[in-house]
């Protein structure tokens, strides 16, 4: 079970606390998918950061499921990655706490998810809530990863843990390889179909606003003939963030959709009204999503090659991760058991 490869290391998760969103895809599965092949890949479904938010034990349960079929839909090969439940290595908890210890206060009050996520949630501001960031370190660390693939949003969390791993390793020598964040160059940042100066967000309150990657074709329609665009006088597609963020939006997400690029969209729709414009990005969505949805329904039917995939991964992501927190536990002082 070494890595014999040799192969740079990539680890990614989302926590289960919603449903998969559009955002999620164009921003972190689409890439986790295409650098498969190339690096030894760890993709976790992040239930234990999911409860800093209060969840339903049921709908947890399901989500965490479902979003491991879904990144198989999604096209991860759980023979060559590794898939796996967070919960179900406890060296990530284990080395969390320890990562605590050399997190500071000050750096974690700066982080922009804890200003937000206790801005939505004032009646349970947790202590996991603020210390989110170090379990976050403790995930990439365990793995000795090189890459992280996540979205816009998650670069403040790959830079913390780079300071974590960069002070640790300053007291005992080189024990956690640096991670570097990747970020997709179209699709970082989904904004919200209804408030385009919001990020998509699976806990946003408007359901209007974000599209789920299982969601039935009309209601993706639907979804993309309500988006608003802007309204400015020109009625032209125009990619303009600042100007027209409604409309380079959509044009973001087309462009991920169908890999075009925003002068060929712009070419396509010269002289066409945004309604033609939002049908098109509608339809691209629903064909780039459908064959992902047929293909979770499908793995979902089958709850045993499911368990047998996450059983696997946890047996695999525990004895990498156990390497890593033996030596942590050594070099910080603890008695051998
Ligand atoms: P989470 O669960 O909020 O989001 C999952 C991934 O999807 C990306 N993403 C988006 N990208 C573009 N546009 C959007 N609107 C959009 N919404 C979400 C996120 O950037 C992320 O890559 N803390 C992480 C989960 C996590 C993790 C990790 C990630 C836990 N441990 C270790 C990487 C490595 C989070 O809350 O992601």
């Amino acid at each position: 079970m070494e890595n014999k490869t040799q192969k740079k290391v990539i680890l990614s998760g989302i926590q289960p606390s919603g449903e998969l969103t559009l955002g999620s895809y164009l921003g972190a599965i689409k890439n986790w998918v295409a650098l498969a092949d190339e690096y030894d890949c760890y993709y976790m479904m992040a239930d234990l950061h999911s409860i800093t938010v209060r969840q339903n034990p049921a709908d947890l349960r399901r989500r965490t499921l479902t979003q491991m079929a879904a990144y198989m839909a999604c096209g991860l090969d759980p023979k060559k990655s590794t898939i796996f439940v967070q919960s179900h290595v406890p060296a990530h908890t284990q080395l969390g706490w320890v990562l605590d210890c050399y997190t500071m206060f000050g750096e974690l009050s700066r982080m922009t998810q804890f200003k937000d996520k206790s801005a939505k949630n004032a009646d349970n501001i947790n202590a996991g809530l603020f210390t989110y960031p170090s379990l976050m370190a403790a995930d990439i660390l365990l793995y000795q990863a090189n890459l992280v693939p996540v979205g816009d949003d998650q670069k403040q969390h790959v830079e913390i843990c780079r300071d974590i791993a960069s002070r640790f390793n300053g007291v005992y020598g080189d024990v956690f390889t640096l991670p570097e964040p990747f970020i997709p160059k179209v699709g970082a940042r989904v904004m919200s179909l209804t408030s385009p100066e919001n990020k998509m967000s699976k806990s946003d309150k408007d359901p209007g606003g974000c599209v789920y990657i299982l969601e039935k074709p009309e209601d993706i329609v639907r979804k993309f003939k309500k988006a608003v665009t802007d309204s400015d006088t020109e009625h032209c597609v125009r990619f303009d963030r600042d100007g027209k963020p409604g409309v380079s939006n959509l044009m973001t997400i087309y462009s991920a959709a169908v890999g075009k690029t925003f002068a060929e969209i712009e070419a396509e729709f010269d002289g066409r009204g945004y309604g033609d414009f939002k049908s098109a990005v509608g339809e691209a969505v629903v064909e780039l999503l459908r064959p992902i949805r047929e293909e979770t329904e499908r793995l979902l039917a089958d709850k045993s090659y499911l368990e047998s995939v996450y059983r696997a991964g946890a047996e695999k992501a525990g004895y990498v991760a156990g390497k890593t927190l033996r030596k942590v536990y050594k070099k910080v002082g603890f008695l051998p058991r």
